[in-house]
């Protein structure tokens, strides 16, 4: 199995609004959101196809402006359930935090829920830290929101 990395179009979003789906059925995005995320300026986007069915498997989204230094956001990842577990939420994120830098962010910041486990694994082997909390913010089930940073480091001016 192999799989390609590639930044979105406009023409993927029916697509990942049906991962969207299956991965959050509780409250999943709609697809005139991603319409909208995707056609956002200070959007990037990354999608994962494999290569021998095409079929849309993962996806990632970066919100950073490209005008000024400052502050970007993780928005969203996604990785089809047949495909969880072999380091492409990794690759993903690796992908939209190179672009964050190229775009001069100091910081780049996400939020995660308290109980997603596998989430906070791939962001915090990324270098990713909590640096507050948001108490109940997911509902229903009164789930902590983490909000986690991570800042520039030297190494990774590229
Ligand atoms: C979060 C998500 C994007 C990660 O994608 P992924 O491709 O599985 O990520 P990776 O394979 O890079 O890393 C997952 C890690 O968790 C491990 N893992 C996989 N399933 C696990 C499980 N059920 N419990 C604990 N660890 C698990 C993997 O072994 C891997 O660890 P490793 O890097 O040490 O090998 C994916 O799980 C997903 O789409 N989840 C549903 C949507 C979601 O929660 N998105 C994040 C919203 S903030």
């Amino acid at each position: 199995m192999t799989v390609s990395m590639m930044q979105a179009t406009l023409g993927d979003a029916g697509d990942m609004h049906q991962l969207e789906v299956a991965l959050f059925p509780n409250d999943a995005w709609s697809r005139q959101t991603i319409d909208a995320e995707l056609a956002h300026p200070d959007s990037y986007y990354l999608v994962l196809r494999d290569d021998q069915s095409n079929d849309l498997v993962g996806f990632g989204g970066l919100r950073a402006s490209q005008a000024r230094g400052g502050q970007g956001d993780i928005q969203t990842m996604a990785v089809a359930r047949n495909y969880q577990g072999q380091g492409l939420g990794s690759l993903l994120l690796d992908g939209l935090m190179v672009e964050g830098w190229r775009r001069n962010v100091d910081e780049i910041f996400l939020e995660v829920r308290a109980d997603n486990e596998v989430a906070k694994g791939v962001y915090e082997r990324a270098g990713f830290r909590e640096i507050a909390r948001r108490p109940g913010y997911y509902q229903p089930g009164h789930i902590d929101a983490i909000v986690m940073q991570k800042t520039r480091d030297a190494k990774e001016h590229r």
